[in-house]
């Protein structure tokens, strides 16, 4: 129920005000992005995390003037693996050997099938496909924040290859997908504060197969 409740509490904040979030509380919602599973286990994102009020302020430029994107505490930019290489591919699957100290045949076979597959794919197949895994990270950032009480906004409105230049992400091989920005909310000045959440119905969105 707990997990509702925040879910209930949290919405996507139009106006913030500036304060900052503890270190600690970053940590957590950093921890919960790490945590999200992701297809093969590949984790193929990076999350720029941006303090610097310039910065933030370029970005706003580039991203519909959002007032949340300088107003924010820190602002998370999910980018994604531009493509699937075999390096990209080979280091995940050596760090599961390492860190779990074995080598496995079954495992072995499947890098190889990955290593056949994906890098041989159109570069944008695969980045969509990288985009998707980041998404699912920036949702269980979403729900951490709010199980902190820290809020957020979910955010596609920005031009993204205004922001990969910002950030030089082309150079890391990373293409921009979604940001999030965290702070508190601004209760005096966010016209969406006290409306209410608006859903649509279970019938629409569930259909049970028994
Ligand atoms: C992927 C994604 C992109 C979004 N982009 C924006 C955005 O650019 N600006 C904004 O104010 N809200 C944005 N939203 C917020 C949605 O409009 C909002 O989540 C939705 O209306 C549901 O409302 P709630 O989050 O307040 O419950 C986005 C949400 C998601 C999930």
């Amino acid at each position: 129920m707990e997990l509702i409740n925040k879910l209930n509490w949290r919405y996507a904040t139009k106006a913030m005000n500036r304060q900052k979030i503890s270190q600690e509380k970053i940590d957590t919602i950093i921890e919960a992005i790490s945590l999200a599973p992701t297809s093969s286990g590949l984790q193929p994102f990076e999350v720029y995390v941006v303090t610097n009020q310039e910065v933030k302020d370029k970005i706003k430029a580039i991203a519909w003037n959002q007032a949340v994107v300088s107003d924010c505490s820190h602002l998370l930019v999910f980018a994604a693996w531009d493509n699937y290489t075999e390096a990209r591919i080979n280091k995940m699957f050596d760090l599961v050997n390492e860190v779990r100290g074995f080598k496995n045949e079954g495992w072995e076979n499947y890098r190889q099938m990955l290593l056949s597959n994906y890098p041989q794919r159109d570069p944008e197949v695969n980045f969509n496909h990288a985009a998707k895994q980041a998404y699912i990270a920036f949702s269980q950032a979403i729900a951490a924040a709010a199980f902190e009480e820290v809020d957020a906004t979910p955010m596609e409105g920005f031009d993204a290859n205004a922001l990969d230049e910002i950030l030089d992400l082309k150079k890391e091989r990373l293409r921009s997908c979604v940001l999030l920005p965290l702070g508190y909310r601004d209760v005096k000045n966010d016209w969406l504060v006290n409306l209410k959440k608006v859903r649509k119905s279970k019938e629409d969105l569930i259909t049970v197969v028994e």
